[in-house]
Parts: C-alpha cells; structure tokens; sequence
C-alpha cells in the first residue's frame, strides 16, 4: 500500500546520473540519494564525479562514481555493467549530460546563413545522442528486460520556445522531449516510464558567463532573462529535486509517461 511514509522512498532503486559531475545533474543525485537510492554518478571527470560522491556519502547517501563518456556507446555499456555487479539492476537513469556551445549560438546582428554547421552538430551530439539517445539505449536496455524502470531526460525550457541567440541548443532539446515522448510510447508496454524535466536558467558551469560579467554581476543577457521570470529570479539546482524525485518514484508515478515537466519560474507561461 502506498502511504506518505513510503511513496517517495527510493531504497530499493538504483539510479544512475550522466553528468552527475556537473550543476544540475549533482543536484538530482543528492535528491535521489537522499530518497535512499544508490546512485551512481556518471561523467568524465573523476575529480568533480568523486567529489559529488564524497558529498552525498557525507550526508548520508550510497553513491559511487563510474568514468564514461556519454558519446562513446561502448563505454556507457561498460559503465552500465560495472555498475550493475556493484550496486545492483539500474531502476532510475536520468540524462543530464548536455549544453550549449558559443559557435552555435547567433548574437544580436549576426548571420544565421553563416551559423557554423560544426558547431550546430556538436550541440545536437551532445543534447540529442549523448543526453539521451545512447544512454536510453545502453541503460533501457536492460530495464525493459527487466520491465522496469524510470529514465528522465533533462530537456530545457528552450525546448518549447525557441529563445533568442541559442538556436542550435534549442533546436536540439526540442528533439530531446520529442525523442522522449517517442520512447514513452514504445516502452509503455515494457514497464519502462520515460519523461522530461525542462528547467528554465539555473545558473551553472556552462552557462555562468552568459548570465553572469566577471565581477559577479548581473550581465545584461541575466538581467533580461530575470526581468522576462514572473518570480524574477534564477533557479537554484536544488529546486529541481521535487521533480525528479517524483518521476524516479515507481509509487508516486506510476501512470506518468511522456511527459516534459517545466521548472522555470513561470518564464513560459508569460509573454510581454
Ligand atoms: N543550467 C541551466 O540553466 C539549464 C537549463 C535548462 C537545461 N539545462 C540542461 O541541464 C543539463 C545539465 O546542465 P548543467 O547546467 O548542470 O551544466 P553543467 O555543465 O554543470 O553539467 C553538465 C555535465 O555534463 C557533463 N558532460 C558533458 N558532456 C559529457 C559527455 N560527453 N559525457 C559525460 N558527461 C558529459 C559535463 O562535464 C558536466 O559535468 C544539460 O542537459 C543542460 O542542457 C540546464
């Protein structure tokens, strides 16, 4: 039976976070960790990966750190496998590998017939296969046979409205919440939920300098952005932690499949 002591209680989940090295992704591996799961956190970076361990282990939590590159299929199997003898079945997979590139943005003035196709590539690499495709294949794998699991996909807010300047990026989350929508269908059979959280700005490592002048004050690319956020601020990581604790829960969320959940301040929901 479902009851409020026990409906967001992951100690029987094992999740793992791609780009749990990073902001958003740290943030939702504490959240889940502190639900009780074992999590892995997943990344190239060994250094920010065992950091994010430390933290967690410190407040309590399971979490262990695993290398892999989330454009290299090969090594989110190894990944997936090393992780799997260690903790256990993989039940939560959640995608926040991803970002944006300066190349693949337009400027004020600039030319959208002279945007480097390069770049534009390597955005939807990232967003698109890396954070989502291939690990909802090298995990998903195994979950359907398994018939259970939860994968959440960290889209973006510019998925749904193609914000000014980041053309590519948008472009590419865009696809990342149709790609989840597609995978929920397929899946719905097979025990495996796919869903999408789109935060709006969240200040983080890859976009600090774009909200942000060196001296730590607002930029004016920031102060537009808050200015257009009914709660006229940023997001804090911690903010996301509700969602995606919420997806991951087979109890809480048992008949939610498809579906992109926005955490954004209101931005989208309002237009000038
Ligand atoms: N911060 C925001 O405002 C915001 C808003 C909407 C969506 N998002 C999305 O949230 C996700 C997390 O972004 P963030 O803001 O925390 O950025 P971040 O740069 O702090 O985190 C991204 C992490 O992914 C890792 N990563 C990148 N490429 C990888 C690869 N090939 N293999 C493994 N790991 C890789 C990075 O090293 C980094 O640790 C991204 O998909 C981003 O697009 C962020």
């Amino acid at each position: 039976m479902v009851t409020r002591n026990n409906i967001f209680d992951l100690q029987s989940d094992v999740a793992v976070v791609i780009g749990g090295t990073g902001g958003l992704g740290g943030a939702m591996a504490d959240a889940l960790a502190s639900f009780g799961a074992k999590v892995a956190v997943v990344g190239r970076s060994q250094t920010r990966g065992e950091e994010r361990v430390a933290a967690i282990r410190q407040a309590g939590g399971q979490a262990t750190f695993q290398s892999a590159d989330a454009l290299d299929l090969g090594s989110l199997v190894t990944a997936r496998d090393a992780i799997e003898s260690q903790l256990g079945p993989v039940t939560i997979l959640v995608n926040a590998a991803g970002g944006n590139k300066p190349d693949a943005t337009l400027p004020p003035g600039s030319d959208f017939c002279k945007l480097s196709h390069s770049a534009w590539r390597e955005v939807f690499d990232l967003n698109l296969v890396g954070g989502s495709l291939l690990p909802s294949q090298a995990f998903g794998e195994m979950m359907v046979a398994r018939k259970l699991g939860s994968i959440i996909n960290i889209a973006s807010m510019a998925g749904m409205i193609p914000l000014s300047r980041v053309v590519a990026y948008s472009a590419a989350k865009a696809a990342v919440i149709n790609l989840t929508q597609f995978l929920a269908r397929e899946w719905a059979t097979k025990g495996v939920r796919v869903n999408a959280i789109s935060p709006g700005f969240f200040p983080a490592e890859q976009n600090r300098a774009l909200l942000y002048n060196p001296d730590g004050s607002l930029s004016a690319r920031g102060s537009q952005i808050i200015g257009h956020t009914p709660m006229a601020r940023f997001g804090d990581p911690k903010e996301l932690a509700g969602a995606v604790v919420w997806l991951a829960s087979q109890s809480a969320s048992s008949f939610v499949t498809g579906q992109n959940i926005v955490v954004d301040g209101g931005f989208s929901a309002t237009t000038i």
